[in-house]
């Protein structure tokens, strides 16, 4: 692939699980492919797993790694053209991004919304914008509406997983949170699952307390429920993640009781496997007993961020 912002960027995404599956068999079987080459990481955000496993898995192909933290160590950026900067910008995008890619044969960029505009954040300005300009490969390290580098992990994860004879049932549960968050990792999430759905891998089905519906293109064949205790019912993963509203753009809704995942509600699956993008907040979004119980896959499945960005970048590699 030419970039890595979305499912939309992959041609098949079952042959790029087993190429993630085949790096953790053998980590270092193409530990010359990146040699001489360059990754670059952007961070306008804070991060631990994806920081990590990115720069592991680009030094497990061989290449140097060097990472900005623009958000503390950068030039405050100008994303708007036709502004005379006399503000508080010192930098044009248009400048920042074409230097990094003079030092990068491929980027990375972490770009969170700000959950203000629907429209700026879902027209991915300050992304496409730092594409356009900086002239080499992007990994995306989460944007405004997508976090494909951890959809990818959790599909390799249920991959890996599934030893069930028939589709596995997944679901996209919504729990509480005290803060506005984005919808990329459910938006994505939900992207890759009607991807897999679509190709016959599972079936995939999205809960939430009404108000909190996902945007409608990122979630093309997903069955929609708003009941909790029905859209459980025999499933066997649950994939636990809060979102602020779409529809009331950022915001924090009222919310009906019995949404944060207990082993009370676990009864009613069929032994469903949990999964989580961590960070979590404990006993809020997903409850201790739940986590550190023998249904909890999310250090495995933050594991496989690693194989995953791996196969990424080897696949990114190979066609420089
Ligand atoms: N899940 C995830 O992307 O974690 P970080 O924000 O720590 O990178």
């Amino acid at each position: 692939m030419k970039q890595f912002t979305s499912v939309n960027d992959v041609e098949d995404i079952s042959q790029l699980v087993a190429s993630a599956l085949a790096l953790k068999e053998s980590p270092y079987a193409h530990q010359n492919l990146g040699k001489n080459k360059t990754l670059g990481l952007v961070f306008l955000n804070p991060s631990l797993r994806t920081r990590l496993s990115t720069q592991k898995a680009a030094l497990n192909l061989g290449m140097n790694v060097m990472v900005m933290n623009m958000d503390k160590e950068g030039w405050a950026l100008e994303t708007q053209d036709g502004v005379v900067m006399n503000g508080t910008t010192v930098e044009h995008i248009r400048e920042a991004a074409a230097v990094m890619g003079q030092y990068c044969d491929v980027l990375g960029l972490r770009s969170f919304p700000k959950l203000i505009s629907r429209d700026e954040d879902y027209n991915e300005d300050f992304f496409n914008k730092f594409i356009q300009y900086c002239g080499v490969p992007v990994v995306s390290l989460e944007s405004a509406t997508r976090h494909p580098l951890q959809s990818l992990a959790d599909l390799v994860t249920i991959k890996e997983t599934w030893k069930g004879t028939t589709k596995p049932k997944v679901v996209l549960a919504w729990a509480p949170h005290i803060k506005a968050l984005p919808q990329a990792v459910p938006n994505s999430f939900s992207e890759w699952m009607c991807r897999a759905q679509a190709e016959g891998m599972l079936d995939f089905t999205i809960v939430q307390p009404k108000g909190y519906e996902l945007n409608e293109d990122f979630t093309p064949g997903a069955k929609i429920s708003h009941n909790i205790d029905e859209a459980l019912k025999d499933a066997d993963y649950i994939y636990v993640k809060n979102w602020s509203s779409y529809k009331e753009y950022g915001k924090v809704l009222t919310y009906p009781e019995g949404w944060m995942l207990t082993n009370e509600r676990l009864k009613v699956t069929n032994d469903a496997k949990v999964m989580h993008c961590l960070p979590v907040r404990r006993d809020l979004e997903l409850s201790s007993e739940v986590l550190d119980g023998p249904n909890s896959l999310v250090i495995q499945e933050a594991g496989n961020r690693l194989w995953a960005a791996q196969a990424v970048l080897k696949d990114v590699l190979e066609r420089l």
